[in-house]
């Protein structure tokens, strides 16, 4: 008889042990992770084990004040990652490899990374297979399943089945949650939200890497981004949280690196949801000029996939993107992508016609002008990624409906000579949508923009790796 059944365990022990910074046992991080889930459901939760969200409030303070030991932060992940639908990728035949990042403005990267991957294969001659569960925008950051569904038609609900068979047959798939993924993280996650505890770091790690685990790739790589435009605003916190999740997954097993990445200014030029897949088809048709910072993300974070798929040791990193060079000027990825978007029920002819993609009319293509002469010093990528909220890019409230077609193109990044009466970007806006929204966005992209007379330092982009 396991201890929990010989004596009941109650909330005030687990509080009690976080609050002294105790570790928990697994049978009182079990009891909390499915309390957190039961809490929501009274209809099933016993009343002598339900948790009061009190409780959990003060839970999560205790954690974001006294921090949780490396392997209560191991088990509170894969508690929550058991305790809840897992994603059966078992009749996949290949290695699994799937990446995350912790998000930004400008970094639509798993299209161009999935299908540059998704052609390698691995020394035993096994394919390399992408599965993507993705997110949704919110706020400043753009989600990678609005912007897909710029595609006409193109669908991002796929049940288990769907996404074996088109594994199986294409090599990768993006799609959104399937069933109830790490319930518990949904739970904490608003309530983190609302008692600022939202920064702590074993928190985040097991967040993101619960519902990593329940995907059961074979390996990852998690991009951790810092600066403006990211959660992790100081280089610090980010290495902390990327070599967390790195010892997360491997203590469970898994083959796991890190790739700490700057999100100072936008990654890259096009923003929005039809403008980022048309600047993905432009990469994807061989296209760099312009692309280069998105294109050294794409490639670092490829490298390591195609590290853990065994093609080449953490020494070759150069070789490995050589070969990734090669690849992308070779189409072959171009037609991953064809094929995963007919797949997914969506138009494959937008990949040699992206004109068949929302589009804004070019009279509703507006330039924002620089106000002074000087070089481009710092810009705040959360601000250009709010001005692009402005349009209708993202949603501002859950409830809001998202425009397709609008967004903003920037001209000038980092370290560029800017000439007064230049356009620093143009914005790609609905006339329709309300007039004080359009002109707070300009205001905004405008205001994100330091402008001065000193050249800056050329700005680092990839800052960090841990193996
Ligand atoms: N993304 C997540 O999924 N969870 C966090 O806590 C932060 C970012």
């Amino acid at each position: 008889m396991d201890a929990a059944a010989a004596r009941p365990i109650t909330v005030g022990e687990v509080l009690r042990a976080v609050r002294d910074k105790q570790p928990l046992t697994p049978a009182q991080m079990r009891f909390f992770v499915r309390g957190v889930v039961e809490h929501t459901r009274k209809d099933i939760a016993p009343a002598d084990r339900a948790i009061d969200v009190s409780q959990l409030a003060a839970w999560l303070m205790a954690v974001r004040i006294q921090g949780l030991t490396p392997d209560n932060t191991v088990l509170l992940t894969k508690t929550m990652a058991e305790e809840g639908d897992q994603l059966d990728l078992s009749g996949v035949n290949g290695e699994k490899i799937d990446k995350h990042s912790t998000g930004g403005v400008g970094d639509f990267v798993s299209p161009t990374l999935a299908a540059l991957v998704s052609t390698f294969t691995t020394p035993e001659g096994r394919p390399i297979v992408i599965p993507m569960m993705s997110g949704r925008g919110l706020g400043h950051t753009g989600g990678t399943l609005d912007a897909l569904e710029a595609i006409p038609g193109f669908c991002v609900s796929l049940t288990q089945s769907q996404i074996v068979t088109q594994l199986n047959r294409t090599g990768l798939a993006i799609f959104g949650q399937t069933g109830a993924i790490a319930p518990a993280d949904k739970i904490l996650y608003a309530l983190r939200n609302i008692t600022e505890t939202i920064d702590s770091i074993p928190l985040i790690a097991a967040s993101i890497m619960s519902k990593k685990l329940v995907e059961g790739a074979d390996s990852f790589v998690m991009n951790v981004t810092t600066g403006s435009g990211a959660f992790m605003k100081e280089l610090n916190d980010a290495v902390v949280l990327a070599r967390t999740m790195v010892d997360i997954a491997k203590a469970e097993g898994r083959k796991v690196s890190s790739v700490v990445s700057s999100m100072d200014q936008p990654l890259s030029p096009m923003i929005g949801n039809a403008l980022a897949v048309k600047q993905v088809l432009r990469v994807l048709s061989g296209e760099t000029r312009g692309f280069e910072r998105y294109l050294t993300v794409v490639m670092e974070l490829s490298a390591h996939m195609l590290v853990h798929g065994g093609l080449y040791t953490q020494g070759q990193m150069g070789l490995a993107h050589n070969d990734l060079i090669r690849c992308l000027a070779s189409r072959a990825p171009q037609n991953k992508f064809r094929q995963m978007i007919e797949a997914q029920g969506g138009d494959p002819t937008v990949v040699d016609d992206p004109s068949k993609l929302p589009t804004v009319d070019e009279r509703n293509i507006v330039p924002v002008f620089a106000e002074q002469d000087g070089f481009a010093q710092a810009i705040d990528a959360t601000q250009v990624g709010r001005a692009a909220m402005f349009l209708g890019a993202n949603k501002e409230k859950p409830e809001d409906v998202i425009d397709l077609a609008v967004g903003l193109v920037v001209n000038k990044f980092v370290g560029d000579a800017v000439r007064k009466g230049e356009p620093l970007g143009w914005l790609h806006m609905n006339p329709d949508r309300d007039k004080a929204k359009n002109g707070l966005a300009a205001e905004t992209f405008l205001r994100a923009y330091t402008i001065g007379a000193v050249a800056p330092a050329p700005p680092g982009l990839i800052l960090a790796s841990i193996w």
